[in-house]
């Protein structure tokens, strides 16, 4: 039996493309970002706004940091956010390809941060998911550099892992696919593909995921105005309506876990029906991990 559940509506943000929220554990704050705005938006446990950063550019993804502010991964790479809303760049990346950005998201159990790209006109075939990772020298030195995953990829997007670690599970949009592989922290790359779950079309595109505490994947249908949760064999198991038709990404959150928070995009809806764009909710009756926090790798000895 499939449970069916509905979101309600936590702040009417109107973003354009509300994208990558994040539980920080230790701030007690949701971060969430709208891409194509800039903007990076901090929420508390109950949703009521905290803070907004313009940051001068698209950001896909901002992600809590273990000192304190945020990652950001931007329209070509990565930057750096301080809580005084000041930025630094720490790596370009595709901006050599205006016609890519960054799009989703998220570090590993190791806190190394995995980011993948889309071309913006959403077509096939040069999308591709990197790792931030520490280097010393290069051309123009830096840093940091970022290794390549997978490449060849439709559109980047939804990213999380087993509570082990030892599996990714990785969405490419455009493939309709929720597929894993196995990981290592410490491994140069991923191991084989297995497709776990494919989407129908007419059901939405497979966008953002996360992972609950008892291994379910909870997916985003970005047009398909719901959100839909696979055990992890893939049985789809629960399915969360949303009277709007975009919901991007999804994260649990609030101070005991148990909120399953849910970004939306109202870009694309005309009429835009109220909440589209918004930031949305639900109870689940489970919950999930913080977010792991993002941790410079040029900062440790090894990993
Ligand atoms: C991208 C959007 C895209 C959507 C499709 C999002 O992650 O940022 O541009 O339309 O995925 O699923
Ligand atoms: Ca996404």
């Amino acid at each position: 039996m499939v449970r069916h559940l509905k979101a309600e509506l936590v702040d009417d943000m109107r973003a354009v493309l509300g994208e990558g929220p994040a539980w920080d554990g230790e701030t007690r704050e949701l971060v969430t970002v709208d891409i194509l705005s800039g903007t990076v938006h901090i929420h508390d446990g109950v949703g009521r706004r905290r803070a907004v950063y313009d940051v001068g550019g698209h950001v896909g993804s901002a992600l809590p940091a273990a000192n304190g502010g945020w990652l950001l991964v931007t329209g070509d790479g990565f930057a750096f956010l301080e809580r005084d809303g000041s930025v630094r760049d720490l790596l370009a990346v595709v901006a050599d390809q205006p016609d890519l950005r960054f799009n989703d998201a998220k570090c590993d159990p190791w806190g190394q941060a995995l980011a993948g790209t889309m071309r913006y006109d959403e077509t096939a075939g040069s999308a591709t998911l990197y790792r931030l990772e520490a280097a010393f020298g290069g051309e123009p030195p830096s840093r940091f550099r970022a290794r390549v995953l997978l490449d060849h990829l439709g559109l980047a997007n939804g990213l999380g892992w087993s509570a082990e670690g030892d599996t990714l599970y990785f969405i490419d949009s455009l493939s309709r696919t929720v597929a894993s592989h196995p990981y290592r922290g410490d491994g140069d790359q991923l191991g084989p593909r297995r497709v776990l779950v494919v989407i129908d079309e007419g059901q939405g595109l497979p966008d953002g995921m996360c992972v609950d505490e008892t291994g379910g994947l909870w997916v985003a249908l970005y047009g398909g105005g719901v959100v839909q949760r696979f055990r992890p064999d893939g049985e789809l198991d629960t399915v969360v309506s949303l009277p709007v038709a975009n919901p991007t990404s999804v994260a649990f959150g609030g101070v005991d876990g148990d909120r399953l928070f849910i970004t939306t995009a109202g870009r694309q809806e005309a009429a835009d029906g109220k909440g589209a764009g918004g930031l949305w909710a639900v109870d689940p009756g489970t919950s999930g991990r913080p977010a792991t926090l993002w941790r410079d790798p040029t900062m440790s000895k090894g990993r």
